[in-house]
């Protein structure tokens, strides 16, 4: 039997899959087994924010788990307080508590129950084609095609269109939910990368604020995408100087070099929930081995990686734009939502694929969405965008 019929014979599947067979990374090149070289810009889809093969994290995970393999979430220790500690500073004001998780469909599930808990309301209000993970919970709240065959869903959960920004008519759409619905948060991604790569104005986040403190809901950030420099700043929030109430992270939080991922909240919101029991308790959240390639990963992007993503964003930006068939390119940092002119996203991710190059799509039929490592170099964007040329060529 050949390794794609064994891959579908033993291997569980959900949405798409490719048949792109990847044994080992090379710098950030990703290598199949005939020593094919893909070049790849979606990095795990916002996850290799680092970069493929990092000594620093590799090293730092090997030097946390020889420490200790393993530590209970309920014993005090000394690296998982640093982790936090970190993740206190670099995230908006007033977050203060992580609380641990493995996954980003943990950090959302952990972000609503907070929610209901401090508010004593119901309602979770988000957006639809967006995605959140997929648990009953963060399932509710995102807005998948085939949720329905998985009924019964999680009751209290409400959606409104994706926002049209500078319309009067979305928000008072909104603040009509907010006043007629027991509504606990507003749960959103800051960039909403499901979306179409869809980069809301300042003025969104200044409107969101005003109506969620108006009428006692909380914000939170969906930053599991966005989140460790993926546009450019640490988190997409600091674009707008919006301080939510909660913010998810994962994917970027250890590159993928480990399973790792948080829910901050606010100082208030994190007390009460600390007070109750076992509600938010992961056996694997935050394992050592985890804390150690988180820690070296944050470093790593402090140290000159957000420059690099929003020069080589703005690079493979001005590329693609020169590429027929390309309408628009869409762009925080190495966020891009690149928009088709007469094609699909999809068929070129496809296409792309057998010229050796990775893309990725969105629930926009027509929007390729990339997110390259932050350490790529010119040579590797001028690579991957020659590929795209002759896919796009070769459809045309
Ligand atoms: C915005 C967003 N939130 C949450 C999740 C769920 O994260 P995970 O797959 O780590 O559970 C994802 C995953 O794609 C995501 O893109």
């Amino acid at each position: 039997m050949g390794t794609s019929e064994r891959f579908e014979r033993y291997v569980g599947r959900s949405g798409y899959y490719q048949d792109v067979e990847i044994e080992r990374t090379e710098g950030n090149f990703l290598v199949g087994p005939e020593g094919e070289h893909y070049v790849d810009f979606v990095a795990g889809w916002c996850v290799v924010n680092a970069g493929y093969g990092r000594e620093r994290i590799l090293n730092s995970m090997r030097k946390h788990a020889e420490k200790a393999a393993y530590v209970k979430p309920t014993y005090v220790n000394e690296e998982v307080i640093d982790l936090a500690e970190t993740l206190n500073d670099i995230t908006p004001g007033s977050l203060e508590a992580s609380f641990r998780t493995v996954s980003g469909t943990e950090a959302v599930e952990t972000a609503i129950k907070a929610a209901r808990m401090y508010t004593g309301k119901e309602k979770i209000v988000s957006l639809e084609e967006s995605y959140h993970g997929n648990a009953y919970g963060a399932m509710g709240a995102g807005d998948t095609d085939t949720k329905q065959e998985f009924a019964p869903l999680a009751p209290g959960f409400e959606h409104i269109r994706p926002p049209e920004y500078g319309d009067d008519e979305w928000y008072g759409e909104l603040e009509e939910m907010f006043r007629e619905e027991d509504v606990a948060a507003f749960l959103s991604e800051t960039v909403l990368t499901h979306q179409g790569v869809s980069i809301p104005g300042k003025e969104h986040y200044e409107r969101l604020r005003e109506l969620t403190e108006k009428h006692g809901v909380l914000l939170i950030l969906d930053e599991v995408a966005n989140g460790f420099g993926r546009t450019g700043e640490m988190f997409a929030a600091d674009l707008y100087g919006v301080e939510p109430d909660m913010m998810t992270l994962a994917k970027g939080m250890s590159s993928g070099y480990a399973p790792v991922g948080a829910t901050m909240m606010r100082e208030d919101i994190g007390e009460e929930m600390s007070n109750t029991d076992m509600s938010a308790y992961s056996t694997f959240g935050w394992v050592p081995s985890a804390v150690g390639a988180a820690g070296a990963n944050i470093e790593m992007i402090q140290d000159g990686l957000l420059e690099n993503a929003e020069e080589k964003g703005q690079l493979l930006e001005e590329r693609m734009m020169e590429i027929e068939g390309v309408r628009e390119v869409r762009r925080r940092g190495l966020l891009l939502g690149v928009v088709l002119d007469g094609l699909e996203a999809s068929e070129v991710r496809g296409r792309a694929a057998e010229n050796n190059l990775l893309l990725g799509t969105t629930n926009q039929e027509n929007v390729l969405m990339l997110s390259p490592p932050l350490n790529i170099d010119e040579r590797y964007v001028e690579e991957g965008v020659e590929r795209l040329r002759r896919t796009v060529e070769s459809l045309g």
